[in-house]
Protein backbone atom coordinates (compact mmCIF):
# COMPACT_ATOMS: atom_id res chain seq x y z
CA UNK A 1 0.00 0.00 0.00
CA UNK A 2 1.21 3.03 -1.06
CA UNK A 3 -0.12 5.77 1.17
CA UNK A 4 -0.88 6.51 4.64
CA UNK A 5 -3.79 4.51 6.10
CA UNK A 6 -5.07 6.27 9.17
CA UNK A 7 -8.45 6.86 9.90
CA UNK A 8 -7.70 10.80 9.17
CA UNK A 9 -6.61 10.07 5.78
CA UNK A 10 -10.06 8.08 5.19
CA UNK A 11 -12.01 11.16 6.13
CA UNK A 12 -9.66 13.59 3.83
CA UNK A 13 -10.50 11.02 1.46
CA UNK A 14 -14.12 10.93 1.94
CA UNK A 15 -15.08 14.62 1.98
CA UNK A 16 -12.53 15.35 -1.35
CA UNK A 17 -15.11 12.17 -3.11
CA UNK A 18 -18.10 14.09 -1.80
CA UNK A 19 -17.29 17.28 -3.61
CA UNK A 20 -16.64 14.82 -7.18
CA UNK A 21 -20.44 14.10 -7.69
CA UNK A 22 -20.95 12.07 -10.76
CA UNK A 23 -17.75 10.65 -10.89
CA UNK A 24 -16.62 6.96 -9.84
CA UNK A 25 -14.36 6.25 -6.64
CA UNK A 26 -10.81 7.07 -6.46
CA UNK A 27 -8.81 3.35 -5.81
CA UNK A 28 -8.08 4.44 -1.98
CA UNK A 29 -11.64 3.17 -1.78
CA UNK A 30 -10.75 -0.41 -3.54
CA UNK A 31 -7.74 -0.43 -1.52
CA UNK A 32 -7.62 0.63 2.02
CA UNK A 33 -8.02 -1.34 5.19
CA UNK A 34 -9.13 1.37 7.30
CA UNK A 35 -12.16 1.89 4.88
CA UNK A 36 -13.01 -1.89 4.53
CA UNK A 37 -13.22 -1.77 8.08
CA UNK A 38 -15.71 1.15 8.13
CA UNK A 39 -17.69 -0.51 5.74
CA UNK A 40 -17.59 -4.05 7.77
CA UNK A 41 -19.12 -1.93 11.11
CA UNK A 42 -21.16 0.66 9.51
CA UNK A 43 -22.96 -0.63 6.23
CA UNK A 44 -21.98 -4.64 6.40
CA UNK A 45 -23.26 -5.60 9.90
CA UNK A 46 -25.84 -3.31 9.96
CA UNK A 47 -27.76 -4.06 7.07
CA UNK A 48 -30.11 -6.84 6.46
CA UNK A 49 -29.12 -9.38 4.20
CA UNK A 50 -30.70 -13.02 2.54
CA UNK A 51 -29.39 -16.02 4.71
CA UNK A 52 -31.70 -18.74 3.34
CA UNK A 53 -35.18 -20.01 2.47
CA UNK A 54 -37.60 -21.42 5.33
CA UNK A 55 -37.72 -24.60 3.07
CA UNK A 56 -33.70 -25.55 3.30
CA UNK A 57 -34.26 -25.61 7.02
CA UNK A 58 -37.45 -27.75 7.40
CA UNK A 59 -36.98 -29.67 10.29
CA UNK A 60 -36.24 -28.84 13.83
CA UNK A 61 -32.17 -29.08 14.90
CA UNK A 62 -31.75 -28.09 10.64
CA UNK A 63 -28.82 -25.48 10.56
CA UNK A 64 -27.10 -23.58 7.98
CA UNK A 65 -24.06 -20.98 8.03
CA UNK A 66 -23.18 -17.72 6.14
CA UNK A 67 -20.12 -16.50 5.72
CA UNK A 68 -19.56 -12.91 5.52
CA UNK A 69 -16.19 -11.09 6.28
CA UNK A 70 -14.40 -12.90 8.32
CA UNK A 71 -17.28 -14.06 10.11
CA UNK A 72 -19.65 -17.44 10.31
CA UNK A 73 -23.35 -16.75 11.14
CA UNK A 74 -25.74 -19.73 11.54
CA UNK A 75 -29.37 -19.71 10.87
CA UNK A 76 -31.18 -22.47 12.65
CA UNK A 77 -34.58 -24.42 13.37
CA UNK A 78 -34.59 -24.91 17.13
CA UNK A 79 -36.43 -27.72 19.12
CA UNK A 80 -39.42 -25.91 19.02
CA UNK A 81 -39.67 -24.50 15.38
CA UNK A 82 -38.58 -21.00 15.62
CA UNK A 83 -35.87 -19.90 13.02
CA UNK A 84 -33.08 -17.75 14.82
CA UNK A 85 -29.82 -16.49 14.01
CA UNK A 86 -26.61 -16.73 16.24
CA UNK A 87 -22.54 -15.65 15.72
CA UNK A 88 -20.77 -18.69 14.84
CA UNK A 89 -18.08 -17.49 17.90
CA UNK A 90 -17.86 -19.79 20.78
CA UNK A 91 -18.54 -17.05 24.01
CA UNK A 92 -15.61 -19.23 25.93
CA UNK A 93 -12.38 -18.01 23.66
CA UNK A 94 -13.77 -18.01 20.45
CA UNK A 95 -13.81 -20.39 18.25
CA UNK A 96 -16.33 -21.49 15.53
CA UNK A 97 -18.54 -24.09 17.62
CA UNK A 98 -20.30 -25.00 14.24
CA UNK A 99 -18.19 -26.70 11.85
CA UNK A 100 -20.30 -27.88 8.57
CA UNK A 101 -21.75 -25.36 6.51
CA UNK A 102 -25.14 -26.82 7.08
CA UNK A 103 -26.76 -30.41 8.39
CA UNK A 104 -29.27 -31.24 11.74
CA UNK A 105 -27.70 -30.92 15.04
CA UNK A 106 -29.49 -31.59 18.57
CA UNK A 107 -26.70 -29.13 19.85
CA UNK A 108 -23.29 -27.74 18.95
CA UNK A 109 -20.53 -28.66 21.08
CA UNK A 110 -17.33 -26.41 20.34
CA UNK A 111 -14.95 -28.55 19.39
CA UNK A 112 -12.07 -26.85 21.35
CA UNK A 113 -13.07 -27.04 24.85
CA UNK A 114 -16.88 -28.59 24.35
CA UNK A 115 -18.89 -25.79 25.98
CA UNK A 116 -22.14 -27.00 24.47
CA UNK A 117 -24.77 -24.76 22.86
CA UNK A 118 -28.53 -25.39 21.65
CA UNK A 119 -28.76 -24.60 18.08
CA UNK A 120 -30.47 -21.50 18.85
CA UNK A 121 -27.37 -19.92 20.63
CA UNK A 122 -28.39 -21.01 24.33
CA UNK A 123 -25.22 -21.92 26.47
CA UNK A 124 -26.19 -25.52 27.84
CA UNK A 125 -22.76 -27.28 28.75
CA UNK A 126 -19.98 -25.47 30.18
CA UNK A 127 -17.47 -27.88 32.31
CA UNK A 128 -15.69 -26.64 35.73
CA UNK A 129 -16.40 -23.27 35.02
CA UNK A 130 -16.51 -22.16 38.72
CA UNK A 131 -19.65 -21.68 40.83
CA UNK A 132 -20.55 -18.03 39.95
CA UNK A 133 -20.78 -18.51 36.21
CA UNK A 134 -23.80 -18.35 34.86
CA UNK A 135 -24.43 -19.96 31.71
CA UNK A 136 -27.14 -17.54 30.67
CA UNK A 137 -24.73 -14.32 30.31
CA UNK A 138 -22.45 -16.31 27.81
CA UNK A 139 -25.24 -17.51 24.71
CA UNK A 140 -23.94 -17.07 21.25
CA UNK A 141 -24.57 -13.43 20.21
CA UNK A 142 -27.81 -13.04 18.91
CA UNK A 143 -28.56 -12.25 15.42
CA UNK A 144 -31.55 -10.34 14.21
CA UNK A 145 -34.07 -12.34 11.90
CA UNK A 146 -37.17 -11.53 9.64
CA UNK A 147 -38.98 -13.72 7.30
CA UNK A 148 -40.54 -12.21 4.67
CA UNK A 149 -42.48 -14.42 1.80
CA UNK A 150 -40.11 -17.43 2.74
CA UNK A 151 -36.80 -15.82 2.69
CA UNK A 152 -34.81 -15.71 5.65
CA UNK A 153 -33.12 -12.25 6.26
CA UNK A 154 -30.67 -10.65 8.96
CA UNK A 155 -29.21 -8.37 10.45
CA UNK A 156 -26.30 -8.25 12.59
CA UNK A 157 -27.14 -4.61 14.44
CA UNK A 158 -28.95 -5.32 18.19
CA UNK A 159 -30.16 -2.07 17.36
CA UNK A 160 -31.36 -2.82 13.83
CA UNK A 161 -34.86 -1.34 12.74
CA UNK A 162 -38.20 -4.02 12.14
CA UNK A 163 -37.15 -4.57 8.10
CA UNK A 164 -40.69 -5.56 8.32
CA UNK A 165 -42.04 -1.91 7.57
CA UNK A 166 -40.28 -1.79 4.61
CA UNK A 167 -40.77 -5.08 3.31
CA UNK A 168 -44.08 -5.20 3.72
CA UNK A 169 -44.40 -2.16 1.42
CA UNK A 170 -43.56 -4.95 -1.58
CA UNK A 171 -46.30 -7.44 -0.80
CA UNK A 172 -48.63 -6.11 -3.38
CA UNK A 173 -45.59 -6.64 -6.30
CA UNK A 174 -44.02 -9.96 -4.58
CA UNK A 175 -46.82 -11.97 -3.47
CA UNK A 176 -48.66 -12.92 -6.50
CA UNK A 177 -44.97 -15.62 -6.92
CA UNK A 178 -45.69 -16.79 -3.44
CA UNK A 179 -42.54 -17.31 -2.85
CA UNK A 180 -43.45 -18.62 0.87
CA UNK A 181 -44.34 -22.33 -0.55
CA UNK A 182 -41.83 -21.84 -3.01
CA UNK A 183 -38.54 -24.31 -4.08
CA UNK A 184 -35.41 -23.60 -4.20
CA UNK A 185 -34.24 -25.13 -7.09
CA UNK A 186 -30.36 -25.01 -7.36
CA UNK A 187 -28.16 -22.57 -5.74
CA UNK A 188 -24.65 -21.49 -6.91
CA UNK A 189 -21.75 -19.76 -5.46
CA UNK A 190 -19.43 -17.15 -7.71
CA UNK A 191 -16.31 -16.10 -5.42
CA UNK A 192 -14.32 -13.38 -6.91
CA UNK A 193 -11.43 -11.29 -6.39
CA UNK A 194 -13.06 -7.93 -6.28
CA UNK A 195 -13.78 -5.63 -3.72
CA UNK A 196 -17.66 -5.94 -2.54
CA UNK A 197 -18.88 -2.45 -4.18
CA UNK A 198 -17.52 -3.01 -7.85
CA UNK A 199 -20.15 -6.24 -7.85
CA UNK A 200 -22.95 -4.01 -6.35
CA UNK A 201 -21.67 -1.26 -8.87
CA UNK A 202 -22.20 -3.85 -12.05
CA UNK A 203 -25.37 -4.78 -10.33
CA UNK A 204 -26.97 -1.60 -10.80
CA UNK A 205 -26.21 -0.27 -13.76
CA UNK A 206 -27.29 -1.35 -17.28
CA UNK A 207 -24.54 0.34 -19.34
CA UNK A 208 -22.64 -3.02 -19.73
CA UNK A 209 -24.95 -5.28 -20.85
CA UNK A 210 -25.05 -4.87 -24.55
CA UNK A 211 -21.75 -4.78 -24.62
CA UNK A 212 -20.76 -7.28 -22.33
CA UNK A 213 -23.96 -9.58 -22.30
CA UNK A 214 -25.21 -10.88 -25.56
CA UNK A 215 -27.70 -13.48 -24.72
CA UNK A 216 -29.03 -11.85 -21.61
CA UNK A 217 -29.33 -8.24 -24.05
CA UNK A 218 -31.41 -9.75 -26.46
CA UNK A 219 -34.15 -10.60 -23.98
CA UNK A 220 -34.17 -7.73 -21.11
CA UNK A 221 -35.55 -4.16 -21.98
CA UNK A 222 -32.89 -3.01 -19.38
CA UNK A 223 -30.21 -2.23 -21.65
CA UNK A 224 -31.86 -0.23 -23.80
CA UNK A 225 -33.04 3.47 -23.36
CA UNK A 226 -36.26 3.75 -21.46
CA UNK A 227 -37.86 6.00 -24.13
CA UNK A 228 -36.74 2.98 -26.92
CA UNK A 229 -38.71 0.79 -24.52
CA UNK A 230 -41.99 2.82 -23.42
CA UNK A 231 -43.86 1.15 -25.85
CA UNK A 232 -43.30 -2.47 -24.55
CA UNK A 233 -43.46 -1.74 -20.87
CA UNK A 234 -46.70 -0.06 -21.48
CA UNK A 235 -48.11 -3.07 -23.34
CA UNK A 236 -46.79 -5.36 -20.57
CA UNK A 237 -48.48 -3.22 -17.54
CA UNK A 238 -51.64 -3.22 -20.07
CA UNK A 239 -51.30 -7.30 -20.27
CA UNK A 240 -50.54 -7.52 -16.57
CA UNK A 241 -53.34 -5.58 -15.39
CA UNK A 242 -56.44 -6.83 -18.08
CA UNK A 243 -55.53 -10.26 -18.74
CA UNK A 244 -53.35 -11.39 -16.12
CA UNK A 245 -56.30 -9.36 -13.57
CA UNK A 246 -53.23 -8.41 -11.13
CA UNK A 247 -53.79 -4.72 -9.07
CA UNK A 248 -52.23 -1.78 -10.76
CA UNK A 249 -49.16 -2.30 -7.42
CA UNK A 250 -48.25 -4.96 -8.91
CA UNK A 251 -46.53 -3.27 -11.44
CA UNK A 252 -45.89 -0.29 -9.26
CA UNK A 253 -42.29 0.96 -9.29
CA UNK A 254 -40.98 1.72 -5.62
CA UNK A 255 -37.68 3.56 -5.24
CA UNK A 256 -36.82 3.59 -1.45
CA UNK A 257 -32.87 2.53 -1.66
CA UNK A 258 -30.16 4.46 -0.27
CA UNK A 259 -30.62 7.69 0.44
CA UNK A 260 -34.59 7.65 -0.58
CA UNK A 261 -34.54 4.66 2.21
CA UNK A 262 -36.24 6.12 5.17
CA UNK A 263 -34.48 3.56 7.69
CA UNK A 264 -30.92 2.70 7.67
CA UNK A 265 -30.12 -1.21 5.93
CA UNK A 266 -34.11 -1.45 5.27
CA UNK A 267 -33.63 -0.19 1.73
CA UNK A 268 -36.15 -1.78 -1.07
CA UNK A 269 -37.28 -1.38 -4.06
CA UNK A 270 -39.07 -2.77 -7.34
CA UNK A 271 -39.69 -2.39 -11.04
CA UNK A 272 -41.39 -4.33 -13.29
CA UNK A 273 -39.94 -4.03 -16.68
CA UNK A 274 -40.29 -5.81 -20.16
CA UNK A 275 -38.67 -8.22 -21.52
CA UNK A 276 -38.76 -7.92 -25.30
CA UNK A 277 -41.55 -9.40 -27.67
CA UNK A 278 -41.25 -12.96 -28.39
CA UNK A 279 -39.64 -13.76 -24.90
CA UNK A 280 -41.68 -15.08 -22.05
CA UNK A 281 -38.97 -15.53 -19.71
CA UNK A 282 -35.73 -15.28 -18.85
CA UNK A 283 -34.53 -18.39 -21.09
CA UNK A 284 -31.92 -17.97 -23.54
CA UNK A 285 -34.50 -18.76 -26.06
CA UNK A 286 -37.53 -17.15 -24.28
CA UNK A 287 -39.73 -20.19 -23.99
CA UNK A 288 -40.85 -21.31 -20.09
CA UNK A 289 -38.49 -22.95 -17.65
CA UNK A 290 -40.80 -24.10 -15.35
CA UNK A 291 -44.41 -24.26 -14.60
CA UNK A 292 -46.53 -20.85 -13.70
CA UNK A 293 -45.83 -20.12 -9.82
CA UNK A 294 -48.58 -18.70 -7.65
CA UNK A 295 -51.26 -16.83 -9.07
CA UNK A 296 -50.04 -16.54 -12.34
CA UNK A 297 -51.88 -17.48 -15.25
CA UNK A 298 -50.04 -16.49 -18.23
CA UNK A 299 -47.03 -14.91 -19.02
CA UNK A 300 -47.27 -10.64 -19.52
CA UNK A 301 -44.22 -10.53 -20.66
CA UNK A 302 -42.25 -8.91 -17.77
CA UNK A 303 -40.14 -9.55 -15.07
CA UNK A 304 -39.91 -7.81 -11.52
CA UNK A 305 -36.84 -6.38 -10.12
CA UNK A 306 -36.44 -6.09 -6.51
CA UNK A 307 -34.10 -5.01 -3.75
CA UNK A 308 -33.98 -6.07 -0.41
CA UNK A 309 -31.30 -4.13 1.45
CA UNK A 310 -28.30 -2.55 0.00
CA UNK A 311 -26.90 -6.37 -0.69
CA UNK A 312 -29.66 -8.58 -1.97
CA UNK A 313 -31.46 -8.67 -4.83
CA UNK A 314 -33.87 -10.64 -6.83
CA UNK A 315 -35.41 -10.56 -10.88
CA UNK A 316 -38.38 -12.56 -10.85
CA UNK A 317 -40.04 -14.14 -13.93
CA UNK A 318 -43.50 -15.65 -13.78
CA UNK A 319 -42.15 -19.37 -13.92
CA UNK A 320 -39.10 -19.01 -11.81
CA UNK A 321 -37.61 -15.98 -9.69
CA UNK A 322 -33.85 -15.88 -8.94
CA UNK A 323 -31.93 -13.65 -5.88
CA UNK A 324 -28.58 -12.79 -6.03
CA UNK A 325 -26.57 -11.68 -2.84
CA UNK A 326 -23.58 -10.13 -2.59
CA UNK A 327 -21.35 -10.29 0.25
CA UNK A 328 -17.60 -9.07 1.42
CA UNK A 329 -15.32 -11.82 2.04
CA UNK A 330 -12.36 -9.76 2.07
CA UNK A 331 -11.00 -5.64 0.94
CA UNK A 332 -11.11 -7.55 -2.85
CA UNK A 333 -12.61 -10.70 -2.32
CA UNK A 334 -16.74 -11.46 -2.58
CA UNK A 335 -18.89 -13.34 -3.19
CA UNK A 336 -22.01 -13.85 -5.53
CA UNK A 337 -24.53 -16.06 -4.47
CA UNK A 338 -27.25 -17.23 -6.96
CA UNK A 339 -30.31 -18.59 -5.96
CA UNK A 340 -32.88 -20.38 -8.69
CA UNK A 341 -36.68 -20.66 -6.91
CA UNK A 342 -39.62 -22.57 -8.66
CA UNK A 343 -42.96 -23.67 -7.71
CA UNK A 344 -43.22 -25.29 -4.57
CA UNK A 345 -44.88 -28.38 -6.22
CA UNK A 346 -42.60 -28.49 -9.21
CA UNK A 347 -40.61 -31.89 -9.85
CA UNK A 348 -37.17 -31.67 -11.15
CA UNK A 349 -36.96 -34.16 -14.44
CA UNK A 350 -40.35 -33.79 -15.10
CA UNK A 351 -40.96 -30.00 -14.43
CA UNK A 352 -38.14 -28.37 -14.71
CA UNK A 353 -34.41 -29.33 -15.81
CA UNK A 354 -31.61 -27.72 -13.78
CA UNK A 355 -29.22 -27.17 -16.41
CA UNK A 356 -31.63 -25.14 -18.41
CA UNK A 357 -33.13 -23.44 -15.56
CA UNK A 358 -29.70 -21.47 -14.29
CA UNK A 359 -28.14 -21.55 -17.94
CA UNK A 360 -28.98 -17.77 -18.46
CA UNK A 361 -27.94 -16.44 -15.22
CA UNK A 362 -25.15 -19.16 -14.47
CA UNK A 363 -23.77 -17.33 -17.87
CA UNK A 364 -24.23 -13.76 -17.11
CA UNK A 365 -23.01 -14.05 -14.07
CA UNK A 366 -19.56 -15.91 -15.08
CA UNK A 367 -19.71 -12.81 -17.74
CA UNK A 368 -20.05 -10.29 -14.67
CA UNK A 369 -17.65 -11.84 -12.91
CA UNK A 370 -14.75 -11.52 -15.82
CA UNK A 371 -15.53 -7.87 -16.31
CA UNK A 372 -16.10 -7.11 -12.42
CA UNK A 373 -12.69 -8.90 -12.09
CA UNK A 374 -10.82 -6.71 -15.19
CA UNK A 375 -12.64 -3.80 -13.06
CA UNK A 376 -10.91 -4.67 -9.98
CA UNK A 377 -8.02 -5.02 -11.24
CA UNK A 378 -8.29 -1.87 -13.65
CA UNK A 379 -9.02 0.84 -10.66
CA UNK A 380 -5.79 -0.50 -8.90
CA UNK A 381 -3.68 0.56 -11.33
CA UNK A 382 -1.95 3.55 -10.05
CA UNK A 383 -3.08 5.01 -14.42
CA UNK A 384 -6.27 5.11 -12.70
CA UNK A 385 -8.47 8.07 -12.80
CA UNK A 386 -11.88 8.15 -11.77
CA UNK A 387 -14.24 8.84 -15.03
CA UNK A 388 -18.43 10.16 -15.19
CA UNK A 389 -21.13 8.03 -15.14
CA UNK A 390 -23.65 7.61 -17.55
CA UNK A 391 -26.39 10.18 -16.89
CA UNK A 392 -28.53 7.69 -18.44
CA UNK A 393 -27.93 4.42 -17.43
CA UNK A 394 -25.68 4.67 -14.11
CA UNK A 395 -27.49 7.07 -12.12
CA UNK A 396 -27.87 4.27 -9.72
CA UNK A 397 -24.29 3.97 -8.79
CA UNK A 398 -24.09 7.32 -8.09
CA UNK A 399 -26.83 7.26 -6.13
CA UNK A 400 -25.34 4.09 -4.10
CA UNK A 401 -21.75 6.09 -4.00
CA UNK A 402 -23.70 9.48 -2.63
CA UNK A 403 -25.31 6.87 0.22
CA UNK A 404 -21.93 5.09 0.80
CA UNK A 405 -19.83 8.34 1.51
CA UNK A 406 -22.48 9.46 3.93
CA UNK A 407 -22.62 6.47 6.00
CA UNK A 408 -18.49 5.70 6.12
CA UNK A 409 -18.49 9.48 6.51
CA UNK A 410 -20.63 9.60 9.64
CA UNK A 411 -18.37 8.00 11.99
S1 LIG B 1 -13.39 -21.89 22.66
FE1 LIG B 1 -15.27 -22.95 22.70
S2 LIG B 1 -15.23 -24.12 24.47
FE2 LIG B 1 -13.35 -23.05 24.51
FE1 LIG C 1 -23.96 -7.77 -15.68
Amino acid sequence: MNFNDSQEFADENISIAKGKDGFALENYFYRSDVIYQRELSEIIFKSWFYACHISEIPQNGDYKTVEVGEDSLIIARDKTGNISASANTCRHRGARVCTQKKGNAKSFICPYHAWVYEVNGKLIGARSMGEDFNKDDYRLKKINTHIFEGMVFINCDPEAADFKLATDKLIPAISPYHLGNAKVAATRSYPIDANWKLVIENYLECYHCGPSHKEYAKSHTLRDEASKVAHLNEAMKKKALEEMGFQPQFVAEVTNQYLNSPVFGCDISHLRYALYEKYKTGSLDGQPLAPLMGDFKGYDGGAGDFQFGPLTFMLNYPDHCVLYRFLPRGLKESEMELVWFVNGDAVEGKDYDTDRLIELWDFTTKEDKFIITQNNQGVNSSFYEPGPYSPVFESLCNNFIRWYLEVIGEI
